[in-house]
C-alpha cells in the first residue's frame, strides 16, 4: 500500500516536473530571457549577477542563458528566487567552476564547499556543467540541490568526493553526466535519474539516495527501492 502510494506520488511529481519543463521549452511561457556572456555582450558577465537580478518571490519562468565559457564563480539560487531556467550552450561548453573544499583555509564545510547551490523550488538547468576542481582533498561539492521540484537535463556534475550533493526535495535528472571517486552522489533527495549517461552502469528510479561510489550499488537501493542495474 505504502509502495503503491509512493509510486502514485512520484508519478504525479514526475508529471508536474515534466509539465514545468515542457512549459519552459515553449518560448511563450518564458517571461523573459537574461543573457550572460563573458565577453560583455550579454546583460551580465557573471551568472551570480543574473540570478540576483531575478525579483524575489518570482513566479514566472525566467531563462538565464549562459553562453559558452568557463565561469569561475560560486553560484547560488536563493530560496525566494524560483522559476529559473539556467541554460548553457552544452555541458561541454558552458562550465561553472570553483574549488572550495571541506576544511580548506577558507573554513568551508561540505555544504559551503559547493560550487553551485540551489535553494529555490521550481528550478531547471539544461546543458550546463557544475564543477568543483579542488582535486583529491576530500569533500568538495560541485552542486548541492536542496530546492524542491528541480530538474536537470543534459547537465554535467564533475568532482571527486561528494560531487552531487542531492540534499533534499523531489528532483529529476535526465541525460546527466555525473563524475566522482567517492560518495559522488549523496544526500536525501528523492530523485529520478535516467538517460544516456549512466554512472557506473546503475540506473535508479525514484530512489532515496545515500552515497554512491563507483562500482557499488547503494545499500538503500539494494533493499528494494527499484533500482535497475544493468
Ligand atoms: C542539451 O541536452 C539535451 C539532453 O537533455 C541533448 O539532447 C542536447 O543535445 C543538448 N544540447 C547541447 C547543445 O549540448
Ligand atoms: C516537496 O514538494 C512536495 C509536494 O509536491 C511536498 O510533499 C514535500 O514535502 C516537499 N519537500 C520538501 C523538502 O520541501
Amino acid at each position: 500500500m505504502k509502495l503503491a502510494f509512493s509510486l502514485f506520488f512520484f508519478l504525479v511529481v514526475f508529471v508536474l516536473v515534466t509539465l514545468h519543463v515542457h512549459q519552459v521549452s515553449g518560448a511563450a511561457n518564458i517571461w523573459k530571457t537574461i543573457n550572460v556572456n563573458l565577453d560583455g555582450t550579454g546583460d551580465f558577465k557573471t551568472i551570480k549577477e543574473a540570478i540576483d537580478s531575478v525579483p524575489e518571490n518570482n513566479n514566472q519562468w525566467i531563462r538565464i542563458h549562459v553562453s559558452a565559457g568557463v565561469y569561475e564563480e560560486k553560484v547560488h539560487t536563493q530560496q525566494h528566487r524560483g522559476f529559473i531556467l539556467l541554460e548553457g550552450d552544452g555541458r561541454e561548453n558552458t562550465v561553472i567552476e570553483w574549488w572550495d573544499y571541506a576544511g580548506d583555509p577558507g573554513n568551508h564545510d561540505t555544504v559551503t564547499s559547493a560550487t553551485f547551490t540551489s535553494r529555490a523550488d521550481s528550478f531547471v538547468a539544461k546543458n550546463i556543467t557544475f564543477k568543483n576542481s579542488a582535486g583529491a582533498v576530500g569533500q568538495a561539492v560541485a552542486a548541492m540541490i536542496q530546492g524542491n521540484h528541480s530538474a536537470f537535463y543534459g547537465c554535467g556534475f564533475i568532482g571527486l568526493q561528494d560531487t552531487l550533493y542531492d540534499q533534499y526535495g523531489l528532483h529529476y535528472y535526465k541525460d546527466c553526466y555525473i563524475e566522482g571517486s567517492a560518495d559522488f552522489i549523496c544526500g536525501n533527495g528523492q530523485s529520478i535519474f535516467e538517460g544516456r549517461y549512466n554512472f557506473c552502469g546503475i540506473r535508479m528510479r525514484w530512489t532515496r539516495i545515500r552515497c554512491i561510489t563507483p562500482g557499488e550499488v547503494d545499500e538503500e537501493t539494494k533493499s528494494g527501492r527499484a533500482a535497475e542495474v544493468y
